[in-house]
């Protein structure tokens, strides 16, 4: 898929269970950018953020607010609201996701286009400005094409379990999205392709590699060497292996000079493959080793780095809770716990304590 489709083929394929012909390509293609438009008494929603309000929180928050817009039309049952869901939420979060990053930068909002493909759309949201036309790069809009099919889904990761647990309960999918996108956000699941910029922002060059390989082998330090290891994956993650090739490719042909912070992340990949603690706890590079570094490549701030890789994630959360609420066997997620506290205790009065 990597090597052949689009995101929104892919998306189709998660939503639908197999490749769509031309004319479902092209059909769905334009249902997707005809509804990438907000209401506009959502957009009222940035004036009340303070301008350094971080974009995963605004997105959860407003995405959040689509359980108040499409409720009443919102019948779980009924297989045409399961479809306009799926297509309200594709079409609908990359211009939520502009709207916090204009927000965040102080520069107008920028409409949808709907003679722009998904990734070209979201480019021209996030850069153009009233003032000028905006180029879009191909290089860039391919680039962002592949992460989103890289990130579109991944089986029952912590984010996707959220959607189907809020799901399971019957509350409105839009409300379980942004459930999904609060589970997305923390550093030791989405939130690490940030994570992993501010880390070898840390280790600032090669010479400082060994210190903070050494601090995230030290078990008594919670250190972690962010993008390294996987709860499933015990070898290379698939998905680094090609964002790193494609990461080459965007650092040549958009002819970047920072480098140096892609050659810091090949030294400590390397590094860190031959030490014997990462050889023996399997761990690889995973899917937000180097995707980070592309986002910056393409000029997108560390902030918004998370809010990308949801908005890839959203089709493959789209799609597990049209397959959750679809199973008629369904129930309501319940874990149970072995509960490990003290038995009976009486009851003693405060002021016996
Ligand atoms: C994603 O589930 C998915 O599919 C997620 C994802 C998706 O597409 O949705 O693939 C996306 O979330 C990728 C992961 C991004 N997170 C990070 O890069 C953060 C850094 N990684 C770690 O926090 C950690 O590796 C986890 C959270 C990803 C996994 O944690 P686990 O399950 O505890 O890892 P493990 O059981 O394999 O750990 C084995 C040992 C443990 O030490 P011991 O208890 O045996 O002494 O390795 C240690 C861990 O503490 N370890 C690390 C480490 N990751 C695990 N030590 C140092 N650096 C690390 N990165």
């Amino acid at each position: 898929l990597a090597a052949h489709s689009s995101f929104i083929e892919v998306a189709y394929l998660l939503l639908n269970a197999e490749l769509p012909t031309a004319t479902e390509l092209a059909k769905f293609d334009d249902t997707i950018r005809m509804h990438t438009m907000l209401n506009e008494g959502m957009l009222s929603f940035f004036k009340g953020f303070r301008y350094d309000a971080h974009p995963m929180a605004m997105l959860s928050a407003v995405v959040g607010s689509m359980s108040a817009y499409y409720h009443e039309e919102m019948d779980a049952a009924n297989p045409v609201h399961r479809d306009i869901f799926a297509h309200r939420i594709l079409a609908k979060l990359p211009t939520i996701a502009a709207a916090a990053y204009k927000l965040n930068i102080g520069q107008p909002f920028i409409y949808p286009r709907n003679d722009l493909n998904y990734c070209e759309n979201l480019l021209h949201m996030l850069f153009a400005v009233p003032a000028e036309p905006y180029e879009i790069d191909p290089v860039a809009a391919e680039a962002l094409d592949l992460l989103f099919i890289l990130h579109a889904d991944h089986e029952q990761n912590c984010s996707t379990s959220t959607v189907r647990m809020a799901g399971s309960s019957g509350a409105n999918p839009y409300s379980a999205i942004a459930a999904g996108i609060s589970a997305l956000w923390g550093p030791a699941h989405g939130g690490a392709n940030e994570a992993v910029l501010k880390m070898l922002d840390d280790i600032g060059d090669v010479s400082q590699i060994g210190k903070y390989v050494d601090k995230a082998k030290d078990r008594n330090d919670p250190f972690r060497l962010m993008g390294f290891g996987h709860r499933v994956y015990k070898n290379f993650d698939p998905r680094a292996t090609l964002i790193r090739d494609m990461c080459h490719k965007v650092m040549e042909k958009l002819d970047r000079k920072d480098t140096p912070m892609f050659d810091l992340a090949r030294e400590l990949e390397r590094i860190a493959l031959q030490d014997e603690y990462f050889i023996e706890k399997n761990l690889y590079p995973n899917v937000d080793f180097y995707s980070g570094l592309i986002y910056r490549a393409l000029g997108i701030p560390t902030s918004m780095f998370t809010v990308m890789f949801a908005l890839g994630r959203s089709v493959g959360w789209a799609a597990h809770w049209r397959e959750m609420i679809a199973d008629s066997n369904g129930k309501i997620s319940r874990p149970r716990q072995l509960y490990t506290g003290p038995v009976a205790r009486d009851y003693i009065p405060v002021n016996k304590r």
